[in-house]
């Protein structure tokens, strides 16, 4: 059984299909879709009035071809580990020998705004999409609140299509959850050689018909208010399964969580990270498909431990940007040129590579997270030579 018909929920079944696993699989999904590529909802989505919806697969393959169950409209919201069941909002019980949660996070919402009357929007699945893409060809003044990525990608979108846009963001700079400032300024740069406002430090603490109202006193008008400021996890099936957040649902190195034979993968599964050094919940359609395949294999008995860094890529006007492992609390390396506008920037603790940062250089990038993966040790005098091969590092 799982939990969830997203990236997680249906690269999970897949697999346990890829594996031999011949028994019963069903996937039961909140959305009215089958499982549905994220990443281009909030790029090329927004940009192209063609683009349409990437499915995972067709809705009818799932079952003809991988004889899953796949019930979509079906959100689960109630479970009991010892009767071995989860229940679904419209009142259905089904019953599990393992089960998978994969039901993932939901957007942060932003409680100054509820009953404003301003038209708020968040970006999560292909109905907001295609809403926010509506948007910004009719409205023209867009308020973003957050400067993650969602929002900058957001923004982007906007831009282009001539809105007039201002991003708040309560950080005094742009990704700081992920970017180090010299590519938190880049970025900020290249949103304003597009037209793009910023408000530091400030957030948004109410809204009229009109606009919205600043924590710093200032009043921005306004036809429209983004909001994406960050995921949560959705609590309910995992707290009735007797499984309480901890600011995600706690795993081990197979996603097995604390309750017997119930599994967890995908954005909400709180797991040791060796490049973070602690427990953490990684929110990119990698970790879901990846992580996801990893526990479906531990869930037909096989012991396979999940360690791949963390990776997500960023696309905003020409920049390309990718993060593998933790770019925070470590010494920073520049590798190439940063003027050039195509360079890394690599993470040290001691002498661990932690994490990187590409910008417009995907194929370095491909190179680092091999060598973050692979716990490999150059030196910093060879990291920071352009010169170095990383493969080298690799041998
Ligand atoms: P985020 O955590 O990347 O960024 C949220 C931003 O909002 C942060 O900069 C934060 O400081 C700011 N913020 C928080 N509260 C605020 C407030 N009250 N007022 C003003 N600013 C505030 O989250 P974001 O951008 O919402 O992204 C959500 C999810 O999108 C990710 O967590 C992940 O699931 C997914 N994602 C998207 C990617 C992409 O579009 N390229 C890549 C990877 C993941």
């Amino acid at each position: 059984m799982i939990a969830g018909a997203g990236q997680a929920g249906g690269r999970a079944a897949e697999a346990l299909r890829a594996r031999g696993f011949q028994g019963a699989i069903t996937v039961l999904g909140e959305e009215a879709h089958p499982p549905y590529e994220r990443p281009q909802l909030s790029k090329a989505m927004l940009h192209s009035p063609d683009a349409s919806v990437t499915y995972i697969k067709q809705a009818r393959d799932w079952s003809d071809v991988l004889n899953v169950r796949l019930e979509t409209g079906a959100a689960v919201i109630d479970g009991d580990a010892d009767r071995r069941t989860v229940t679904t909002a419209d009142g259905r019980c089904f019953i599990f020998d393992r089960l998978l949660i994969a039901t993932g996070t939901r957007p942060r919402k932003l409680a100054a705004l509820e009953g404003s009357g301003i038209e708020i929007q968040y970006l999560r699945n292909v109905e907001d999409a295609l809403r926010f893409r509506r948007s910004v060809q009719h409205r023209s003044r867009i308020v973003i609140v957050g400067g993650g990525v969602i929002g900058l990608e957001a923004a982007c979108a906007a831009a282009r299509n001539g809105c007039r846009v201002t991003v708040i963001e309560n950080e005094t700079r742009l990704l700081a959850r992920a970017f180090p400032p010299l590519v938190s300024d880049l970025v900020a740069a290249k949103h304003r050689s597009h037209g793009v406002a910023f408000v530091f430090g400030a957030t948004v603490t109410g809204a009229t018909l009109a606009g919205v109202q600043l924590s710093n006193g200032e009043t921005i008008e306004a036809d429209l208010v983004l909001v994406g400021i960050g995921v949560e996890p959705v609590p309910t099936v995992a707290e009735r399964l007797g499984l309480p957040s901890q600011g995600g649902i706690a795993v081990d190195a197979c996603g097995r969580t604390e309750a017997s034979d119930v599994f967890c993968a995908g954005d909400a599964a709180l797991q040791w990270s060796r490049c973070h050094g602690r427990a953490i919940r990684v929110e990119t359609w990698a970790n879901a498909q990846n992580q996801a395949i990893s526990v479906a294999t531990n869930m037909i008995g096989e012991t396979k431990a999940y360690n791949d860094p963390p990776w997500f890529w960023t696309d905003q006007y020409d920049l390309n940007i990718q993060v593998a492992g933790d770019m925070l609390d470590s010494d920073h390396i520049v590798r190439g040129d940063e003027r050039s506008g195509k360079f890394s920037v690599i993470a040290m603790r001691g002498s661990d590579v932690v994490g990187a940062l590409s910008v417009n250089v995907a194929k370095e990038m491909a190179m680092l997270r091999r060598v973050i993966a692979a716990n490999a040790r150059p030196s910093r005098a060879d990291l920071e030579s352009p010169a170095y091969d990383l493969r080298a590092a690799l041998k």
